[in-house]
């Protein structure tokens, strides 16, 4: 079943413009001359229950505009956008009750209370019943080691801190649906890694389906199998990382330690990337033959003494992608 579905969706801002003293806002009132930014242009995915999907793409791309459409907060310019079989601004209470919300950049809780009353606050807004709320917080609680500063008030937690109590609280009435914007940035590697772990665990064990954006690579790599790439407002590509390596050829970093110095060695697909004595690194592109192959050719002809190999890592896969983009986008201007 969908439980997120999106046709055609398109998102424009108006901005008017503003004339400087008081005169001139008595003109800004009377001209309304006004920009228009289109921050997300004909968008369509769907998304099935259960699954994690990473949204992905630079600064400015329209991420954030695209959650906010799907919690309500925004109301689209175009196209039409089911979540959980009803439109988000229309049915922003019903909808409250099976999503949770995170923005990174914004926090829900009350700055000057202590965390647990922040959660008992929550508890009381959405109705949650006694045996979930106690269920969810022992949960939350122990996978995200809140107990260190549960009865400290907000203001005075880390941001680590804060982030971990900020999905914690989005969890507690049982949402179906998470999104999170950006549920990593700023934070330290201990504090990304716990984050990442907790809500792949929600995501297996409680299938809360999950939709994050994030612009950290390692997040897609350790929490969604899918991602949706956005660039521009536009959406690039929708796929596996899998499939994405695939059609960009799979490229492999090979380290072979040899015993002498090899010389050239010229091998379809092969190049020297970098030499630190008889330590040489290779990019190798995929072709007729596999990585292994290649490995054992080299191995029979030359003293090796070791070998490891690498994949690319998503972000440099991604940033490929965006270069191939950019290639196809100038060929067609010069067509066109
Ligand atoms: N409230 C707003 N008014 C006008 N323009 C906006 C507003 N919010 C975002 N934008 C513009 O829309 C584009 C997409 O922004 P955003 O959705 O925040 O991207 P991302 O989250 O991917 O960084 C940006 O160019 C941004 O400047
Ligand atoms: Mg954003």
């Amino acid at each position: 079943m969908d439980i997120i579905s999106v046709n055609g969706i398109t998102k424009t801002y108006r901005q008017y413009r503003r004339f400087p003293g008081l005169i001139g806002s008595v003109r800004s009132l009377l001209t309304r001359q006004y920009t228009e930014e289109t921050a997300v242009r004909d968008i369509s995915f769907s998304i099935r229950e259960g699954e994690a999907v990473g949204y992905l793409g630079p600064n400015g791309a329209g991420k954030s505009t695209m959650i906010k459409m799907m919690t309500g907060i925004l109301v689209p310019t175009a196209g039409e956008m089911h979540i959980l079989g009803s439109v988000p601004h229309e049915a922003r209470k019903m909808n409250a009750q099976h999503i949770g919300v995170v923005f990174g950049q914004r926090s829900q809780l009350w700055w000057d209370l202590p965390v647990m009353d922040s959660f008992e606050l929550h508890k009381y807004i959405y109705k949650i019943s006694a045996p979930t709320y106690q269920n969810n917080l022992k949960f939350c609680m122990e996978l995200l080691s809140l107990r260190d500063f549960i009865h400290k008030p907000v203001r005075q937690l880390s941001l680590g801190q804060r982030m971990r109590v900020e999905i914690a609280m989005a969890l507690l009435h049982d949402p179906k649906l998470l999104f999170l914007d950006e549920p990593t940035i700023g934070l330290d590697v201990m504090a990304k890694d716990q984050i990442r772990q907790f809500l792949r665990t929600v995501n297996r064990d409680k299938k809360v389906t999950i939709l994050l954006t994030t612009h950290d690579m390692k997040d897609l790599e350790e929490i969604c199998p899918r991602m949706i790439v956005v660039n521009k407002g536009t959406l690039v590509y929708d796929g596996s990382v899998l499939k994405l390596r695939d059609r960009l050829g799979d490229e492999r970093r090979v380290v072979i330690d040899f015993r002498e110095e090899p010389g050239t060695i010229e091998f379809p697909g092969l190049t020297l990337l970098q030499e630190e004595g008889l330590r040489k690194t290779y990019l190798f592109a995929r072709g007729e033959s596999t990585v292994f192959e290649l490995v054992s050719r080299i191995a029979s002809q030359y003293p090796v003494e070791d070998a490891s190999i690498e994949s690319e890592d998503i972000e440099s896969l991604i940033r490929r992608y965006y270069q191939q983009l950019a290639l196809d986008d100038m060929r067609n201007r010069d067509i066109g």
